[in-house]
């Protein structure tokens, strides 16, 4: 009867054994026939009252099904482990044999792009490129360009003093001043550079921003070898044929002055907030040299003369690439640098 049991035991642990779907239910399986108050311990408890030779017959019996029913058990514990193994390390699987991202390569800023351009245009010219300081002398940034201390220009010039009477510079224009003073007549030459005022910032206006001056002294500059070199400079920018505009403009250090426009590049002409719904962008101001600021840097202007103009490198930026708020150009945001 016993050995009835058994044998039915062994068979519906076998079943339970092929059922079970994942290791735990495995684990369940041999505590439930193989554990300690488990249903074979149970049996060989009641093996006591069994006569000795029947008693050595099922003993034989139960470790037989017992052994049995351990190699099932752990057969099918190793296959869950393989399994697992397996699941493992297809989630985990790296191809070593990709390239590694490595270190992104940077690029230069717009304002640097477009001033390097403009750079090797005017010394195919034969014009200098010259650098001057950002803090200046109020001598060179004012007095100098023909803006003494009760002008009203300076009004125009929101200006950062420094201690000690020096300022950040407002405009590259005294540059034209080192220039002249520097290298002497004939002379022909660029300064590129950033700029400081005291400025509300919004989209078009920025406290920080660039210019570049142009400056060329000679005998017998003319008016037309201004707007030469000034189509010359816009059409080797844009590629194209920019609209533009020259009006009457009024800055101390030249005279006559002008003002020369361009067309909206963002707009079209139609109007929108970066040319105050005018359909035009004030780009480049300039002149022939005021005699004034000739003679105050030591150059005769009986005998010398020339043209300067002054070119909002930050603006041409903002036309040449459609951006419509200066401020991204000092964000320092990669979303916005990495576009050139
Ligand atoms: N320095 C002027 C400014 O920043 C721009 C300017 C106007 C420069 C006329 C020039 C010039 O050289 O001729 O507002």
């Amino acid at each position: 009867m016993l050995e009835a049991k058994l044998e039915s035991l062994a068979e519906e642990a076998r079943r339970a054994v092929a059922a079970a779907a994942e290791a735990a239910e495995l684990e369940a399986v041999r505590v439930r026939y193989l554990g300690r108050k488990g249903e074979l311990s149970q049996i060989s408890r009641q093996m006591g009252k069994l006569a000795p030779e029947e008693r050595a017959r099922i003993g034989r019996l139960l470790n037989t099904v017992k052994r049995e029913l351990e190699e099932l058990l752990d057969e099918r514990k190793r296959r869950f482990d393989e399994e697992a193994l397996r699941a493992r390390l297809e989630s985990e699987w790296v191809d070593l044999t990709l390239p590694a991202p490595g270190p992104r390569p940077g690029s230069l800023h717009p304002v640097t792009q477009i001033q390097a351009e403009i750079e090797d245009l005017f010394v195919s010219l034969g014009f200098t490129v010259l650098s001057g300081p950002e803090v200046e002398t109020e001598y060179n940034n004012f007095d100098a360009l023909n803006i003494p201390p009760e002008h009203p220009a300076r009004d125009v010039q929101d200006t950062f003093w420094v201690e000690g009477g020096n300022l950040l510079r407002t405009h590259t224009s005294p540059v034209q001043v080192r220039g002249m003073e520097r290298l002497g007549p004939p002379l022909r030459m660029i300064a590129p550079g950033r700029v400081f005022r005291n400025e509300e910032v919004d989209a078009s206006h920025e406290h920080t921003f660039y210019q570049l001056e142009g400056m060329m002294v000679d005998r017998d500059v003319s008016i037309g070898h201004l707007i030469y070199f000034m189509k010359t400079l816009l059409s080797a920018i844009f590629h194209r044929d920019v609209t533009v505009r020259l009006r009457p403009g009024y800055f101390p250090f030249v005279e006559p002055g002008f003002e020369l426009d361009i067309h909206c590049l963002i707009c079209g002409g139609k109007g929108c907030s970066v040319c105050k719904q005018s359909g035009w962008l004030e780009l480049l101001p300039c002149g022939l040299v005021h005699p004034n600021v000739l003679r105050m840097s030591g150059i005769d202007p009986e005998e010398w003369n020339g043209f300067a103009f002054g070119l909002g490198l930050t603006r041409l930026v903002m036309m040449r690439y459609a951006i419509d708020d200066i401020r991204l150009l000092q964000s320092g945001d990669l979303r916005f640098l990495t576009q050139f």
